[in-house]
């Protein structure tokens, strides 16, 4: 297994250029199974979960190439043999459910493995599962798999009120409902960006969809979908930690392909805290030029709130702030597993349930610490890259899930860092 050194370096400048996003990405794959046509997407990040959704698709008879070094992926579900997903794939990552929705609605059936719980919570998929009920179909579960059946004349249409914000299930029933017979109607629906982004994309393929980037999404079921090529939004997520180094670190960094609205809430954040972020012609450049940071409060909530995938960077940021952050964690029931590994680098953090309260000391110390999951371990080098001496962060794989080239992009804007082989 590899560890990440970070060794404190002062401030930072230069330009990192932000990769295509990984959670569009894994809901822009499985909407290839709903057409027979090839469906090819570019700006894909190079990432072990995006192998991992290809893999899956293969295991379906997809065809999934990836061309241009990984960043196009041309994928064909013309002869699909399975429309089951096992177990073995859907255990390593909980996206693998979202191919439930464009099975069951193009063939009629499908069995997908429950994934299962998670580090950051139970994450269970009810809504998933309700949604599709509410179209029509027939569930059971079964030896650790969902058995679903559409009715005969296929799923139809159907209005589905979740009762909490869900990216996964809206995405599958967005999915489903583009072949059902009928208007499907979303209530509640997810806002974020990768859902507008899905939606583009399948109406490139021909479905008819109203009201993306809204609470409320309107479907109209049409018979068949065909092939599009399609550009993955940047990661708005990327995007937000790579916003965090020069923030945590000093100096100016410009991340390229970024903007503003896809993380206004998390922007507002980096203002009250005294980092200046500037609109470029070619992204977003941040800067710290002066001063200590200052302490804010942060609530994780669906987009367009602060986003949870940021909440444990941005903890990074304000263990040295002047005075104390209150962070709220509203969407996950155990996403704080960074906290005790930062306390070891000498912050100061207190967590009872789902709030942790966060007193800045001056500056951080490194330390050997370990990651827990994906936006945990991005915490931990964020922080290393700010502390005083050496930071060895191990189990990075975790990383490799979700960030592509961390150390090549944080090293030329300036930062040390290395990965080595754990001795
Ligand atoms: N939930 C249920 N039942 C369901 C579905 C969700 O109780 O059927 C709960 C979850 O347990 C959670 C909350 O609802 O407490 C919200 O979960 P959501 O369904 O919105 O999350 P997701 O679709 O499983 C995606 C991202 C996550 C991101 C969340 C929230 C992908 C592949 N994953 O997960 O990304 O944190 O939305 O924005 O899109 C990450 O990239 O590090 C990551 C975890």
């Amino acid at each position: 297994m590899d560890q990440i050194i970070v060794t404190g370096n002062g401030a930072l400048s230069g330009q990192i250029p932000i990769a295509g996003a990984k959670n569009a990405c894994l809901t822009l794959m499985p909407a290839t199974l709903l057409s027979d046509e090839p469906l090819t997407l570019t700006n894909a990040p190079r990432l072990s979960d995006i192998r991992t959704m290809s893999t899956l698709l293969q295991s379906l008879g997809a065809e999934v190439q990836a061309l241009q070094d990984g960043q196009v992926l041309a994928m064909s579900s013309h002869d699909l043999t399975s429309t089951r997903a096992e177990y073995d794939i859907v255990r390593k990552m909980r996206a693998s459910i979202l191919v439930l929705g464009p099975l069951l609605s193009r063939f009629g059936h499908a069995e997908v493995s429950l994934p299962g719980g998670c580090a950051i919570g139970a994450r269970p998929v009810d809504l998933h599962l309700k949604a599709l009920e509410a179209m029509g179909a027939k569930l059971e579960l079964r030896d650790g798999y969902v058995h679903a059946t559409a009715p005969s004349g296929g799923l139809r249409g159907g209005v589905v009120e979740f009762p909490f914000v869900s990216v996964g299930a809206t995405e599958n029933a967005l999915m489903a409902a583009t072949l059902a017979k009928g208007t499907t109607v979303l209530k509640n629906a997810a806002r974020e960006p990768e859902i507008v982004d899905l939606a583009q994309c399948l109406q490139k393929m021909g479905a008819r969809i109203e009201g993306e980037g809204t609470s409320e999404i309107t479907i109209e079921g049409v018979d068949r979908l065909g092939g599009a090529t399609h550009r993955v939004v940047t990661d708005r997520i990327e995007l937000g930690t790579y916003m965090l180094a020069p923030a945590i670190c000093g100096g100016e960094v410009e991340c390229l392909g970024g903007r503003i609205d896809l993380l206004s809430a998390f922007c507002e954040k980096l203002d009250a805290a005294g980092i200046s972020v500037e609109e470029t012609a070619a992204g977003l450049k941040v800067a710290r030029k002066n001063g200590r940071i200052r302490a804010v409060d942060v609530t994780t909530e669906p987009f367009p709130g602060f986003p949870t995938d940021l909440q444990a960077q941005m903890m990074a940021l304000l263990c040295t702030a002047d005075g104390t952050s209150v962070l709220e964690e509203k969407i996950f029931e155990n996403r704080f597993m960074h906290a005790p590994e930062l306390m070891r680098m000498g912050a100061k953090i207190d967590v009872h349930g789902g709030t942790a309260t966060v007193t800045g000391v001056e500056r951080l110390k490194g330390a050997p610490v370990m990651a827990t999951d994906l936006r945990a371990s991005v915490s931990l080098i964020l922080a290393g890259l700010a502390a005083e001496g050496e930071t060895v962060v191990s189990r990075v794989y975790h990383l490799d899930r979700g960030y592509e080239h961390v150390v090549r992009k944080l090293e030329a804007v300036g930062a040390k860092i290395e990965r080595v082989k754990e001795q």
